[in-house]
């Protein structure tokens, strides 16, 4: 366990909606794993604009500069007023061009069993760079729209050797490569075939193949359990990885990392759900997973096994469910719950 002189700084942001709440048990939970870190709370999101004008202040980028590591809460993302999304900002900032998903059954008896894999996302390129204007026609200003993808070979190569790497790392067995290289021959044609070439220098050590996104949409309802590790790019890994999570129960149980060669952001995959915030029932569970894969980041191993183990105890009697789960336990007494099965 850590000490007051070896705790790792890192930023926190509680966020808006529930994440004050959220990030509360978090807190909380971290202190009974004997607080590895050394949280700089600062401030993101709606709230952050009402106080200071700004959706995402200069401080809050400032101190992730700094610590290198953060626990983000949920953001709003104001609609119209032309407001960019803050989670997209903060990935061009840091570039944190992994992003990292992983799913796990946690609570049996559900649509599926024992899943257990992980989807990367190349978080940079792609048809998500923004490059999206309109053509008049005729006196009509939005006759046409058109939107331009970007891929290159060093964004592909790096986000498909950072998740070979993750699968030595992780002891995973495969890699499927997703693309739609049959139709866009170049965009993603591109993308395929330098993440094939990746894959030979893994060669005896991990497994490897390929799938048309529309077909691995499928497979993944039909035989999830052939799927270990999955790579793709921008667009098919975002509406993939929340395909994954409602295999495994939905938002409330899904963490994502947003990785860089100089930052990490660690994150709930849910948004800000204005429409229970403030009530207690929030589920704490995808931010604490988040978490757990901040610990393992930072190869903090025996202290992420213990929260891991703690929330599958928690959450494996009806008693221990917030009511996302059909339970009927608030927010901060699942805290309480976690807290006691830590300490123990
Ligand atoms: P949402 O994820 O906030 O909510 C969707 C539904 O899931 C709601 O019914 C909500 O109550 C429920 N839900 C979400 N998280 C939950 C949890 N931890 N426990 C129990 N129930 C939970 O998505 P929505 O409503 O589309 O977006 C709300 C706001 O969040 C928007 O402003 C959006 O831009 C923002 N957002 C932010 C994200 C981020 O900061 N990473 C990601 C997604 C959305
Ligand atoms: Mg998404």
């Amino acid at each position: 366990m850590s000490t007051a002189h070896n705790k790792i700084p890192a930023t926190l942001i509680p966020g808006d909606g529930i994440g004050p709440e959220i990030v509360d048990v978090v807190e909380r939970v971290f202190d009974a794993l004997g607080s590895p870190f050394a949280w700089e709370r600062h401030q993101a999101g709606v709230n952050a604009l009402e106080r200071d004008g700004d959706l995402l202040p200069q401080a809050t980028l400032d101190s992730i500069r700094q610590t290198g590591l953060a626990l983000k809460g949920p953001l709003t993302t104001p609609i119209g007023g032309g407001f960019r999304s803050v989670n997209v900002r903060l990935r061009e900032a840091f570039q944190l061009y992994a992003n990292v998903r992983p799913a796990r059954t946690i609570i049996p008896g559900g649509r599926y069993d024992n899943i257990d894999l992980v989807l990367i996302r190349e978080n940079l390129e792609g048809l998500y760079v923004g490059h999206e204007h309109y053509v008049p026609i005729d006196g009509d200003p939005h006759a046409v729209a058109m939107a331009t993808g970007i891929n290159t070979r060093a964004g592909s190569r790096r986000i498909a050797q950072f998740a070979f790497d993750y699968a030595v790392r992780n002891r995973r067995k495969k890699v499927t490569i997703v693309h739609k290289a049959n139709v866009l021959k170049a965009l993603t044609g591109l993308f395929l075939e330098t993440a094939k070439q990746v894959a030979t220098d893994y060669e005896g050590r991990i497994e490897s193949n390929d799938r048309i996104v529309d077909a691995c949409a499928m497979q993944l309802v039909l035989n999830p359990w052939q799927f270990d590790v999955i790579v793709s790019t921008n667009l098919f890994g975002d509406i993939l990885s929340d395909q994954i999570a409602g295999l495994v129960g939905g938002l409330g149980m899904a963490p994502g990392a947003n990785i860089g060669e100089h930052a990490a952001i660690f994150e709930a995959v849910h948004g800000s759900a204005p429409d229970i915030a403030g009530q207690g029932k929030a589920n704490p569970s995808a931010l604490l997973l988040a978490g757990a894969l901040m610990l393992e980041h930072k190869d903090l191993h025996a202290e992420a096994q213990l929260l891991r183990v703690a929330i599958n105890d928690v959450l494996a009697t009806e008693a221990g469910r917030t009511p996302d789960l059909g339970g009927s336990v608030s927010t901060s007494h699942f805290g309480d719950l976690l807290i006691d099965r830590i300490r123990g």
